[in-house]
């Protein structure tokens, strides 16, 4: 086996490792000679923001799993899920420029780090309110992860009728040289928060809607969700508060039900 194909053998067992296309390419003449000729600044800034990027996306994984297993824990003690479902993203480059844009700021990497804080983003959605308030609780108590920035729209909702709770958090990633702090933005709301958050942006999407009458109607919408979203948690308060009297078999069916909740 000569050199080459050595080499090709590890970056083999990469690829499978990450799930990623790895290519192996002999950069052309041309290209060898604008880099000399300093176009590799250009490389540099691209580097500079795949790092971003990978630290971003490296840190919504960390939040991620934060979360799964704070679910997972849950679970074990109350014999329920807070947590419904969790969506990640990142922001796309468009988005991130608009954004810079939209703030006066020169598009550069280290723009980007500062004023964007939600490259990495992650929406937890959850079936109560109260579940909302009980997961940023048991997040934010983790040493690790530090608030930078919280916005409570459920509490006080934005005028369109938007509700969630909005955190914006650093997470360390911990990297081959170094540790780098990253901000991740956390939107926490639950189900039916998110259908009208869903809907509403579809309706709006790309539209500037100065019809009072259709936003005031988006708007009684969001209030009708809410009652439900009260009433809902009322009614599973209520339910929690039916103590059935406990016998020893039931306390051993307890502890066997602990024991085969499943990994999620
Ligand atoms: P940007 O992050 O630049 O948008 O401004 P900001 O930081 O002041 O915004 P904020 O934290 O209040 O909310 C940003 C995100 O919340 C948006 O990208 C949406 O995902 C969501 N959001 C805020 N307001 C609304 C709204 O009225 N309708 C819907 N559907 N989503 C909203
Ligand atoms: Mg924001």
């Amino acid at each position: 086996m000569d050199d080459r194909e050595d080499k090709r053998g590890s970056s083999m067992s990469l690829s499978t490792i990450t799930g990623t296309e790895v290519f192996d390419f002999e950069p052309s003449e041309q290209l060898m000679s604008l880099l000399m000729a300093g176009a590799n600044n250009v490389l540099d800034v691209m580097l500079g923001y795949k790092q971003l990027m990978f630290a971003c996306s490296s840190a919504m994984k960390i939040v991620r799993t934060k979360l799964e297993i704070l679910d997972n824990q849950f679970q074990m003690t109350y014999n329920r899920n807070p947590i419904i479902s969790i969506k990640t993203r990142l922001k796309s480059q468009t988005s991130i420029l608009e954004k810079l844009a939209r703030k006066g700021e020169k598009p550069t990497t280290e723009n980007m780090e500062q004023h964007v804080s939600d490259i990495a983003g992650v929406r937890v959605i959850c079936g109560y309110i109260d579940d909302i308030f009980k997961v940023e609780e048991l997040l934010l108590n983790q040493e690790d992860i530090h608030l930078l920035e919280r916005k409570d729209y459920i509490t006080q909702p934005k005028p369109s009728g938007y509700r969630s709770l909005h955190l914006i958090v650093e997470v360390p990633v911990f990297l081959p040289d170094g540790v780098r702090n990253t901000k991740v933005e956390i939107q926490l709301r639950t189900i039916a928060m998110d259908f009208w958050a869903t809907l509403e942006h579809e309706i709006r999407y790309k539209k500037d809607i100065d019809n009072t009458d259709l936003l005031r109607r988006l708007e009684s919408c969001a209030d009708a969700i809410n009652q439900n979203d009260l009433e809902m948690q009322s009614i599973r308060m209520a339910m929690d508060q039916v103590k059935e009297p406990q016998e020893d078999m039931d306390i051993l069916m307890d502890k066997l039900r602990k024991i085969d909740v499943p990994f999620r």
